[in-house]
């Protein structure tokens, strides 16, 4: 069997063309775009890609987008001041603060101080702790776009067999829950698991986030299964610079898989897509329902309908 290849690009950019509908109907009604800031402390190089590509895809759909770049040695406070004054801008809906932080600054304390109707992350603990309970909430960018490359493939979900293959707080966690809730059986793995190969046999679907290049091997994988690959790991090229690897040994793997994702061109355009969404949904949702997570949902809910063909709106 060869698998088909999961075009992320594709599906994401059918996707941005209808949020950039709706940012173009929200600027109707409301008189301005949706407004998104990434903030960025340091000088992190692959941080640096993703926040210059997240801020000229969000202008692309229409979004208004400001990128902030600060100084390594800015303070916790100071940082936790900047963000303080971006919750009470009310020109700006999704606040991103781009990780990893500088060493001396707690993540966990910053985030905490972002508005949770303006975190479009998902990583505030307010909308952690919602997904977690299955309460409407705003949920982080790639588990979303995992999940809609899986149900690009494949419409019942319930009863199926998911192996995650690891446990981060912005991609394996959440997607746990979110395949849970769709009614999978997850198995949450990670690279310390004891016959991790095993386990990954049994799997229907496979989603390696574990951040280890082609860790995921051709005889892994049963036949028919969908492969989804989250990593993006940086390998030397053996001239000076690097490329660019998935988790998976994707040549192998697609022999068995009956889907799978490339790297890059799989799940990276889609955690972009699902930034501009979540933005978009939470502009709307605190425009005309005072940021609750609810609205979130059911904005999410009306443009994926629309995307589908099957409006499921409520
Ligand atoms: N660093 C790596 N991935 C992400 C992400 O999805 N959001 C943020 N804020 N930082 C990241």
């Amino acid at each position: 069997m060869t698998a088909a290849r999961i075009d992320g690009k594709a599906i994401a950019t059918a996707l941005k063309l209808r949020i950039a509908n709706d940012v173009g109907t929200f600027q109707l009604q409301h008189g301005r775009p949706p407004g998104l800031v990434v903030v960025l402390v340091g000088q992190d190089p692959a941080s640096e890609v993703y926040v210059r590509a997240k801020a000229k895809q969000a202008r692309a759909t229409g979004l208004q987008s400001r990128q902030l770049v600060l100084p390594t040695e800015t303070s916790e406070m100071r940082l936790v001041e900047i963000i303080e004054s971006l919750n009470r801008d009310t020109s700006i809906d999704g606040i991103l603060l781009q990780l990893p932080l500088p060493a001396h600054i707690n993540p966990f304390r910053v985030l905490e101080t972002i508005d949770p109707a303006k975190d479009v992350d998902g990583f505030h603990p307010y909308n952690v702790g919602r997904l977690a309970v299955g309460q409407p909430a705003i949920a982080p960018c790639t588990p979303l776009g995992v999940l809609h490359l899986i149900k690009h493939v494949v419409h019942a979900l319930a009863g199926l067999d998911v192996l995650v293959i690891g446990r981060s707080n912005i991609v394996g966690k959440p997607l746990g829950t979110l395949l849970g809730d769709a009614g999978c059986t997850v198995t949450g793995a990670q690279l310390q698991t004891r016959n991790l190969s095993d386990i990954c046999r049994r799997a229907d679907i496979v989603v390696s986030a574990a951040g280890s290049p082609g860790l995921v091997r051709g005889d892994w994988v049963k036949p028919g299964a969908i492969v989804i690959d989250v990593g993006i790991n940086r390998v030397d090229d053996g001239h000076g610079g690097y490329s660019l690897v998935g988790d998976v040994a994707f040549d192998e793997a697609s022999e068995r898989a009956s889907h799978i994702t490339p790297v890059p061109g799989g799940v990276g355009p889609m955690t972009i897509a699902y930034l501009l969404m979540n933005t978009m949904s939470a502009a709307w949702s605190r425009a005309t329902l005072r940021g609750s997570p609810a609205g979130v949902n059911q904005f999410q809910l009306k443009t994926l309908g629309r995307l589908s063909g099957t409006a499921r709106s409520s």
